[in-house]
């Protein structure tokens, strides 16, 4: 099994992509809202890269059974149902709605790999469900990191390091591209603290800043929510158990 890890998903194109099995993660915040909306009951999530496209596609279907969602610089965007903070995605919220999502990094990274054979959301939240699912899988992976506007972050390549370090405990052979290894060695270095390294984050700490500070400790806790959202034809399901 051979492992590649991008650090942010900018320079590459599509066609990077096909074929490829893939494994999306924006610890802060954007997966983390996706998983808890669907373990929620959300019935999809449609990740868009654009405003105006959001709202183009959430006004092709029904009103009110799909919220708009999402944000720019961490906070709502004028005229949509919820924003990214996941305290938002309640049951009482979403069960039963189509999600359409747009965020700065997280949703451009999901749109980007819509070629791929396989694509994951992944977080903390759900990581060990991720890594049986692709211990499973047995086959060749590359990790996205949404990164910071085109920019590395360091919770997103660090939770990319845990899943190769739990493919490794689980005595699963694995080869590794150097972005991965270092991942891999950067995660141990922090696997003592994923809390306090989320928090001191440049991105966790303007968060705090904008008022978001209890969405760091719902982003940064390991296997609260375990389930497996998979990507198919640009829209966000959970894989349920077979
Ligand atoms: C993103 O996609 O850039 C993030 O999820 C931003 C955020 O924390 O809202």
């Amino acid at each position: 099994m051979h492992i590649d890890l991008l650090m942010n998903s900018s320079g590459t194109n599509e066609l990077f992509y096909r074929d490829k099995n893939v494994v999306v993660i924006d610890v802060l915040r954007a997966s983390t809202s996706i998983i808890t909306a669907l373990n929620n009951g959300a019935r999809e999530v449609i990740p868009v890269a654009s405003v105006e496209n959001a709202v183009k596609v959430s006004s092709s279907l029904f009103g009110d059974v799909v919220l708009r969602c999402g944000e720019r610089e961490g906070k709502i965007i004028p005229g949509f149902n919820l924003g990214n903070s996941p305290f938002e995605y309640s049951a009482d919220t979403v069960t039963n709605k189509s999600i359409i999502f747009t965020s700065t990094n997280g949703s451009l990274a999901m749109v980007n790999a819509k070629f791929a054979r396989k694509i994951v959301v992944a977080g903390f939240v759900n990581i060990t469900t991720v890594v049986k699912y692709l211990k499973e899988l047995n086959e060749d992976f590359v990790i996205v990191c949404a990164g910071k506007e085109h920019h590395f972050c360091i919770e997103d390549t660090v939770c990319g390091g845990m899943i190769i370090d739990i493919l490794e405990k689980n005595e699963m052979d694995t080869t590794r591209t150097d972005a991965a290894q270092a991942a891999h060695i950067l995660y141990k270095s922090f696997k003592r603290s994923l809390f306090k390294m989320v928090r001191e984050s440049d991105h966790g700490r303007y968060l705090k800043s904008i008022g978001f500070e209890k969405d760091l400790k719902a982003c940064a806790t390991v296997d609260s929510i375990p389930v497996l959202p998979m990507i198919d034809k640009g829209v966000v399901k959970l894989k349920r158990e077979e």
